[in-house]
């Protein structure tokens, strides 16, 4: 087999040149990091999970008319995605108080906001990807006035439509964290969600006994990471082909 071109790589993912002009192949490793990469390890089958729990949520938004960067899985690891221009900021949306938050304001873990909060954060490993405010996002051109309104716009949809799909699982969406990119067609630019959407950047907690089932069990070592994720798997309706058995999925091909 050719030999692909290894694009970017990631703490979590891998992009290799897609089969088409304008395709990426984005390919989910099992790597976990947290705090900037300060905390690294392995959780097994995280790939596999989080590639097929981001397609279910890419296709459920995209259906809801929220464009999306997925064309379509490909294997285990890997799904094909539409090449796009990231927009380096990460959009938190947070619905109850937990993590930086209740650090930065001295908030109680699970406290009920007064309204759903947005926060820019700007994409930079070196500097650890710091909070910044709107005028930060259009004063150095992150994104332009119009374009900051459609992310704050998307975001809110996103978060609107994923909370009462959580809900219906038995799931309440904490908080959570999205990318997004420019797609251009022809002379055209639309933004779409683009990155991943899975238990490594939601918090999720199981509405009755407010247990987490997300990646904070590995960033404060809790245990029982992988039965998490495949919980939340689980409860989408979705498990690696194989079921539960089947996680480690074919390794990175080149
Ligand atoms: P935070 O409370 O640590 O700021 O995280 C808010 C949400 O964003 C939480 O769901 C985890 C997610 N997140 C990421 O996906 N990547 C990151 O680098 C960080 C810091 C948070």
């Amino acid at each position: 087999m050719a030999r692909r071109r290894r694009i970017y790589e990631g703490k979590a993912k891998v992009l290799f040149e897609g089969p088409e002009p304008g395709t990426l192949v984005q390919y989910f490793k099992d790597d976990a990091t947290a705090f900037n990469n300060q905390k690294r390890g392995t959780i097994t089958g995280k790939g596999v999970l989080n590639n097929r729990i981001s397609e279910f949520l890419m296709i459920k938004l995209g259906e809801i008319g929220v464009p999306t960067h997925f064309v379509r899985r490909l294997n285990m690891r890997e799904q094909l995605i539409r090449e796009v221009e990231i927009i380096p900021l990460e959009i938190v949306v947070r619905n109850v108080a937990a993590g930086s938050l209740c650090a930065r304001l001295g908030l109680t873990e699970g406290a009920a906001l007064p309204r759903s909060i947005v926060e820019y954060y700007y994409k930079s490993d070196e500097l650890g990807d710091p909070l910044v405010a709107e005028e930060h996002v259009t004063a150095f051109g992150w994104a332009t006035p119009q374009e900051l309104d459609e992310l704050l716009h998307l975001s809110l949809r996103i978060n609107d439509f994923l909370t009462g799909l959580f809900m219906s699982i038995g799931i309440r969406l904490i908080d959570f964290k999205l990318e997004f990119g420019r797609l251009w067609q022809n002379d055209e630019m639309r933004i779409v969600l683009a990155d991943e959407i899975s238990p490594d950047n939601c918090r999720l907690w199981d509405i009755k006994t407010n247990e987490k089932m997300d990646k904070d069990r590995f960033r404060r070592d809790l245990g029982k990471v992988e039965e998490a994720y495949l919980e939340v798997a689980r409860r989408l309706g979705i498990l690696p082909d194989g079921g539960p058995g089947d996680l480690k999925g074919p390794a990175v091909m080149q």
